[in-house]
Parts: structure tokens; sequence; C-alpha cells
């Protein structure tokens, strides 16, 4: 088969797979405001079910509030309004008749800094069971929720030690197992390896890679390769002019580093700013 042929056979299937594609979460018209501060202007984007979205775009420009829309983590800062709809499985869950706990079991969220509980590393992943009223096994969805997370065999001697003794990427694939412990569909991931050596950063990734066969991930990254590496969808977020951060491009990972529709994606993607 010639190579045009093949580069055509390729395109096909992904529009075959864009069409078909199944969208879990779409944000429709988002606006987030910090008291008077317009942060994010308008933003449209989808999640599509079982795949990774990477949200990339210079410092400041809304990646993080973006992100923290989706399962409504910005209402717990003061003064934040958001604005239009947030369908997740199609329904508008930006509507305070919707409990936002129970949203946030269902999307979670891993941040750049791991956070565990100074507790034992089986304290850290029972927690959230327990207080859901989990009745199963707890000592089987530890274990299951840490071999997810690839840490098992690192700890499985060790899950009475206190959770703050694990290396930082010991401590991220803890919280990442922690967050898999109470069987959410998504997982938001805010910058989860920037704080990582590149072994535990290549970790992640392969966990990541792994991840989407049973989860929907929404990540944040400042890392191009990294956004090439692991999402099948990418979103360019910048800031505009009145300061306001709004979405530029969005599209399957590949066409939007190899084709960008707009001259300001690829000039971010190419290092001239940002
Ligand atoms: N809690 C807050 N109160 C007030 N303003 C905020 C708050 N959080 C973020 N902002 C502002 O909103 C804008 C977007 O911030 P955000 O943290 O979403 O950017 P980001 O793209 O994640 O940046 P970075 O890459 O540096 O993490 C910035 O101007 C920021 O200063
Ligand atoms: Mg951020």
């Amino acid at each position: 088969m010639s190579s045009t042929m093949e580069l055509k056979m390729h395109k096909e299937e992904r529009n075959i797979v864009k069409d078909d594609r199944k969208m879990i979460v779409s944000l429709k018209n988002l606006n987030v405001y910090y008291g008077n501060f317009h942060a994010v202007d308008n933003v449209n984007l989808n999640l599509e079910k079982n795949k990774v979205t990477a949200l990339i775009g210079p410092s400041g420009c809304g990646k993080s509030t973006v992100l923290r829309s989706i399962n409504r983590m910005n209402e717990l800062l003061p003064e934040t309004r958001v604005t239009g709809e947030i369908l997740f499985d199609g329904v508008n869950i930006n509507n305070p008749k919707i409990d936002a706990v129970a949203v946030r079991r269902r999307i979670g969220m891993v941040f750049q800094k791991p956070n565990p509980f100074p507790k034992s590393i089986y304290e850290n992943i029972s927690w959230g069971a327990k207080i859901n009223g989990y009745k199963g096994d707890m000592d089987e969805l530890v274990e299951k929720s840490l071999r997810k997370a690839a840490l098992w065999e690192e700890v499985k001697d060790k899950l009475k030690q206190s959770a703050m003794r694990l290396s930082g990427g010991q401590q991220q694939r803890l919280c990442i197992a922690r967050t898999i412990a109470v069987e959410p569909e998504i997982i938001l991931m805010d910058e989860p390896a920037s704080a990582l050596d590149p072994i535990a950063t290549a970790r992640i990734e392969e966990l990541i890679y792994e991840l989407k066969k049973n989860y929907t991930i929404a990540i944040v990254t400042h890392n191009m390769h990294q956004a090439g590496r692991i999402s099948d969808y990418t979103s360019f977020l910048l800031i505009n002019e009145d300061r306001k951060g709004h979405l530029v491009e969005y599209g399957v990972t590949d066409d939007l580093f190899l084709n960008p529709k707009d001259i300001r994606t690829e000039e971010y993607i190419s290092g001239k700013f940002g």
C-alpha cells in the first residue's frame, strides 16, 4: 500500500472515531469569574469517554480554572461564579440543586503537588470508600486500587506505614490510587507530573495510558511532548487582549500538533511564546 493511501486510511479511520465519539462531558459557554475578574471567557470543550484530553496554554490562561469547573471545585473558592452549562452524561451539573459532593465522587481530581493525608498508606486509600459507606472487602479494595495505580508491588509490605514517607512519585501514584478507590468515571489531573523526575513522570504517563481503558481523563500539562505522547485530544487556551482566558483550538492531538488551524497554536507549540 502506498504511504499516501495509508495516510488516507488512517485519516478516514480517525474520522470514524471522531463521528462516533461519545462525549461524557460537554462544557457549553463556560465563563468563570473570581470576584470582578473574568478569568475564563466562553469556553466550549468536550471530554470523550475513555480518552485523554490535554489542556495546554501559557501560565494564567485558565487551564486549572476550566479543570476545576468540571467537578465544581471552583465554588469552594470565595467569590467565584461559574456560568454556562457543564453537561455530564447529558445532565447540567452547574446547578445548585445538583449535589456537588456526589459530582466529585464521580469526577475525581489529582493535583500538581501530591497531597496524601498524614496517615498510613492503607488509610489514604480506604478513607474515601469508608465515608461513602463502602460495604465490600476493604483489604481487597485497597489492593485493587494500588494495583491499578501501579504502586502495589512497591508498598504491599508497608501498608501501615505513613504515606508521607513515600517518594514524590510514589505519593502521586498513591493520590491516583486514592482517587480510583471511590470508582469515579472521570479523573481530572492538574499537572500531575510536573513536580516529578523523568522516571517518575514516565511511570505516571504509562499509568494514564492504562487508566484510560476504564476512565475518562482530562489533564493539564505544560509539557508539549507529554501532551503529544499521552493525549487523544488537545485544547489550547490563551489569554486574549482583555486578559480573559479563552479556547483557541480544540481537536485530535495529532492534527493540532501537526496541522494547527490557528497561527497562535502553531506559534505556541513551536515555542515562540509562553
Ligand atoms: N482563587 C483565585 N482567585 C482569584 N483569581 C484567581 C484564582 N485562581 C486563579 N485566578 C486567576 O485566574 C486566571 C487563571 O488562573 P488559572 O490558575 O486557571 O491559570 P492556569 O492556566 O492554570 O495557570 P498555570 O499554568 O500558571 O497553572 C489567572 O489570572 C489567575 O490569577
Ligand atoms: Mg494551573
